[in-house]
């Protein structure tokens, strides 16, 4: 039996309405849960390793504080050079193990003033600005997919941008006046297409430097990693809170 005929049986037994997707350096919050099966990307149809630090590339299934649940420690990023059907492969794979509820997380530069490096944002919508089309198509957002916020976290709009660079302070100060409060490289493509196959969706931004021209020095992916940790066990604590606000569990 091959690592994702594993996963596959263990998801048939286990049968998870949920799903948790990690982003950079943000997996360490993923203590409550315990895996039972897991698969590295590289053995999923479809999926590819991942090749940004910080990112293992597994998709596991087992139990979030005893609720069953699949948890991806890692994501597959149009910047890497994926077409956008790959990037999205995660989920849908989500959805074919029966999930219901999909909760995305990522690491994201804060924009509006409040948001400093270590807090957490629940996303209420975003701007997609993944080619020219985005940019022309502000004024008509669609309705936000994302149809659950955690309640104790302040709400923001996520402009999701392809990278691979991090934006320039002129960027910045256009997403600012676009009504952008986080910017980051991933997420939108993937609730769109969650939302699209019915799944409910959660998006929450880890603010993890200000956003290029807004803080001092230079932005680096290290420091994006390094921040996500002090967010770690805050963030896994406003998932148990979802997972079990959502399922009905009291305990
Ligand atoms: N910009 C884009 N992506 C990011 C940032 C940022 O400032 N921080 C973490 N991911």
């Amino acid at each position: 039996m091959t690592p994702f005929d594993q996963f596959r049986d263990a998801t048939a037994a286990i049968q998870p309405r949920f799903a948790v997707v990690f982003g950079s350096g943000l997996a360490d919050a993923a203590s409550p849960f315990t895996s039972v099966a897991s698969v590295p990307f590289a053995d999923v149809p479809g999926l590819v390793p991942p090749t940004v630090a910080g990112h293992k590339g597994r998709v596991s299934v087992g139990h979030w504080a005893g609720v069953p649940a699949v948890v991806s420690f890692g994501r597959v990023h149009f910047y890497e050079g994926h077409p956008w059907d790959r990037v999205t492969r995660l989920v849908q794979l989500v959805a074919e193990c029966g999930v219901t509820t999909l909760i995305l997380t990522n690491a994201a530069g804060g924009i509006r003033d409040d948001l400093n490096p270590g807090d957490l944002m629940a996303i209420r919508g975003h701007r997609k600005l993944l080619d020219a089309e985005g940019w022309k198509t502000l004024a008509t957002e669609n309705r936000p997919p994302y149809s659950l916020l955690a309640p104790s976290l302040p709400t923001g709009v996520y402009a999701a941008l392809t990278g691979p660079c991090y934006e320039t302070p002129a960027e910045i100060r256009a997403l600012r006046a676009i009504g952008a409060d986080a910017v980051g490289m991933s997420t939108a493509m993937e609730a769109e297409t969650a939302a699209a196959l019915g799944l409910r969706v959660a998006g929450i931004s880890c603010i993890t430097n200000k956003a290029a021209g807004l803080g001092s020095g230079t932005l680096s992916h290290h420091e994006v990693e390094a921040t996500a940790k002090l967010a770690v066990a805050r963030l896994a604590e406003v998932l148990t809170g979802l997972i079990r606000g959502q399922s009905g569990e009291t305990r």
